[in-house]
């Protein structure tokens, strides 16, 4: 075997009989049991995954390429999070910050690794989820990070895709992130109907969400709408202004549908995203990769359909260079979608 056969084909087995490229990773199995466990309930896709998915987001976005807004994914939400969770874009994150700090004080990991941890062992936890990468290593936050970075649901698209552009995220990519919008629902939104999903299939990693957002109609049973919230046909359902305009903009609207069934492409597209997003702000140097210790997600087998009793005319077809995809609907009469 040459040297350099020899390197890659380097394994480490932890004490627990794991086997990792780098043992500076063995550390994160007994984190990994733990939050599997006493976080995540028993490794489910539940609104504890949801929510660690959102906070990662929350934590990371706080970074600009230009302007020193925020250290980017490195725990300032929650060794700061006085100042943060006071942001308006961050109602509701208190919980999951509440929930994750006894985890974060109990192990050996700086805030900013375990928040991308939690985040990349939760969405493992959810059918047709990416396994996600994660890199350990990053030092704790030096300064709470600066209002206004978060993107509202209420923003429009050009300031919504102007705040990506300035953390370092092309319009694609910001289409790729909302994925995350799979598996979600919202508390704080309207307050009135907590744990409203955005989809049908919340506890799935899907693209359903693609094909939700584009459904017409506003027939939701709620209050009405609250800023930044769109009714929804489907009983049950929420929808973001944001996910809204985003899937109809002229800029964005071919990049939404090209997600529709296409559980590959928007996985993998999602996953290529999230690993820039974990880091904004780090020197990667300085962090080990231990992608190996993130669990493998289970397969989705199933494929996108139409709510039962719609059909393709009830589709908002917004992409002008390509028909939307032919869909089947399900079976039955319409059902609503139950809160999470
Ligand atoms: C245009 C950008 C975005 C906007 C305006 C936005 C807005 C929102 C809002 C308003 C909620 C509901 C919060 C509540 O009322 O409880 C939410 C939930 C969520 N968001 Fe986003 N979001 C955006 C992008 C992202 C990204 C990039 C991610 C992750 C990569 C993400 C992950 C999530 C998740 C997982 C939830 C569900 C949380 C839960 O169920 O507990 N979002 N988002
Ligand atoms: C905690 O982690 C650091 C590396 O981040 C390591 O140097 C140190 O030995 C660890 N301490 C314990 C008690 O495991
Ligand atoms: C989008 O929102 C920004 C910030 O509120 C505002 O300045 C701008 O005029 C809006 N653009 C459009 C096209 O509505």
């Amino acid at each position: 075997m040459t040297v350099l056969a020899a390197t890659l084909t380097r394994r480490v087995t932890c004490p627990g009989g794991n086997v990792v490229r780098n043992g500076a990773c063995c550390a994160l199995f007994p984190v990994l049991q733990d939050i599997q466990a006493n976080l995540f309930d028993g490794g489910i896709c539940g609104e504890d995954a949801h929510s660690a998915l959102r906070l990662a987001f929350h934590d990371a976005i706080g970074f600009s390429r230009t302007r020193n807004v925020g250290g980017g994914a490195d725990g300032s939400i929650v060794v700061f999070a006085d100042t943060e969770l006071a942001f308006h874009a961050n109602a509701g994150i208190d919980d999951i910050v509440n929930t994750q700090l006894p985890f974060i004080a109990k192990h050996n990991l700086s805030a900013g690794d375990f928040i991308q941890f939690a985040a990349a062992v939760g969405v493992s936890n959810c059918a047709g989820g990416p396994r996600l990468k994660f890199s350990l290593g990053r030092p704790p936050p030096v300064a709470a990070a600066a209002d206004l970075t978060v993107p509202e649901p209420f923003d429009n698209v050009t300031s919504i895709l102007a705040r990506f552009q300035d953390a370092g995220f092309s319009p694609p990519e910001v289409v790729a992130l909302l994925a995350s919008h799979s598996i979600a629902a919202a508390d704080e939104v309207d307050p009135t109907i907590p744990g409203t999903p955005f989809d049908s299939t919340p506890g799935t990693f899907d693209t359903q969400i693609f094909v939700e957002i584009l459904l017409k109609g506003t027939s939701f049973p709620g209050t009405g709408p609250n800023p930044g919230e769109v009714e929804s046909p489907l009983r049950g359902e929420m929808r973001l202004q944001s996910d809204f305009a985003i899937a109809r903009d002229p800029r964005t609207a071919c990049l939404w549908q090209a997600n529709v069934n296409q559980e590959g492409l928007m996985t993998s597209a999602f996953a290529a995203a999230m690993a820039k997003l974990s880091v904004l702000g780090q020197n990667t140097k300085n962090l080990v990769d231990c992608s190996d210790v993130i669990p493998i997600p289970k397969s989705f087998t199933g494929s996108a359909h139409l709510p039962a009793g719609s059909t393709l005319k009830d589709i908002e077809a917004s992409c002008k260079l390509f028909p939307f995809p032919t869909l089947k609907a399900d079976p039955g009469p319409a059902t609503s979608v139950a809160p999470v």
